[in-house]
């Protein structure tokens, strides 16, 4: 298959069957907090990151069947990232995946410990699964996990992304290049690192070694790029009903964003050359190159 919705379509419902096979049982005690992840991660999400293990593994030559149980623990991960951005004290959302987020359904001391649940039961699955792979591959897969998590990687980002809250109406003292530097480096770290581990999990699986994984890592890394920028443009352009999540955020918290500064277009044309970076680099896949070249395109042109 080589058309990326087509395959998002095919692959969501395997995807969500991993999930709730390794999620905790449905009523499992304290059944509050097994339900708690669950109404996080069956929202509707699209299974972005799941799909990027998925298809880079199988580049690589791995089954699918030893890359859904990674792709599910990656959907973790996301979800439990968003549970805490939503959050009071980060970005204070009311609306996620078109439902209420969840510390305002279920309040903030039960979002806050199912997301740190929901990244714990990540690591589980990682460290457990494919329970047919060598100790070493899952061992490998931790550690990505935890570095792309960590203060070097998406949460490094976050705390980035809050202290440059409010420097959108003026430039922090660093002038343009300098704003232009930490933006790029909050996108990547934020929301590239998890987006690039995606990438490279699914190398670990298919033991894709040293070379395979630096490839993969660096697509990871445009596409990740490429994903918030049009997040950021989505932002401004989109509506609430469409994203499932408030229109018009970034602007009235005054964020350090794409389209703040540089424009609509200007957005565009960087999320443009993130594409481009991405496709010459996915040329060199030894297979898989034509899916991976519909997802840059849907990832250009994605509405939500
Ligand atoms: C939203 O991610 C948060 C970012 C890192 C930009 P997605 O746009 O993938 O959200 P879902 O998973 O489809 O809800
Ligand atoms: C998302 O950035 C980054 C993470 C969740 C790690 P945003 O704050 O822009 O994501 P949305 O717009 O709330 O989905
Ligand atoms: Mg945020
Ligand atoms: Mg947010
Ligand atoms: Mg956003």
């Amino acid at each position: 298959m080589t058309d990326f919705p087509a395959f998002l379509s095919a692959l969501g419902p395997q995807v969500d069957e991993a999930l709730d096979r390794l999620l905790p049982a449905a009523g499992a005690e304290p059944a509050s907090i097994g339900e708690a992840m669950r109404y996080s991660v069956f929202a509707g999400g699209k299974r972005v990151r799941p799909a990027l293990v998925v298809m880079a593994g199988e580049a690589c030559g791995a089954p699918r069947s030893d890359l859904l149980a990674g792709s599910a623990a990656v959907e973790m991960v996301h979800a439990f990232s968003l549970v805490h951005d939503d959050l009071p004290a980060l970005d204070d959302d009311d609306l996620r995946r078109g439902r209420p987020t969840l510390h305002k359904a279920r309040g903030e001391a039960m979002a806050v410990l199912a997301g740190d649940a929901l990244l714990n039961h990540a690591f589980e699955v990682l460290a457990a699964e494919p329970a047919s792979a060598p100790p070493e591959r899952r061992l490998e897969a931790v550690g990505l996990m935890a570095r792309a998590v960590g203060t070097a990687g998406m949460i490094g980002g976050q705390v980035l992304d809050l202290e440059h809250e409010g420097t959108a109406s003026g430039d922090g003292g660093r002038g343009r290049e300098g704003a232009a530097r930490m933006l790029e480096r909050i996108h990547r770290l934020k929301t590239g690192a998890l987006i690039e581990a995606s990438t490279r999990l699914g190398g670990i699986y298919a033991g894709a070694g040293r070379d395979g994984s630096e490839l993969l890592g660096g697509i990871g890394a445009e596409l990740g790029l490429l994903f918030q920028i049009g997040d950021d443009i989505l932002d401004v352009v989109g509506s609430s009903e469409q994203l499932g999540k408030t229109a018009g955020k970034d602007r009235e918290a005054e964020k350090l964003t794409y389209p703040h500064l540089y424009g609509l277009d200007g957005s565009r044309r960087k999320a443009r050359q993130a594409a481009d970076r991405c496709l010459v680099l996915v040329e060199k896949l030894p297979a898989g190159r034509q899916i991976f070249r519909s997802l840059v395109a849907f990832l250009v042109h994605r509405g939500s």
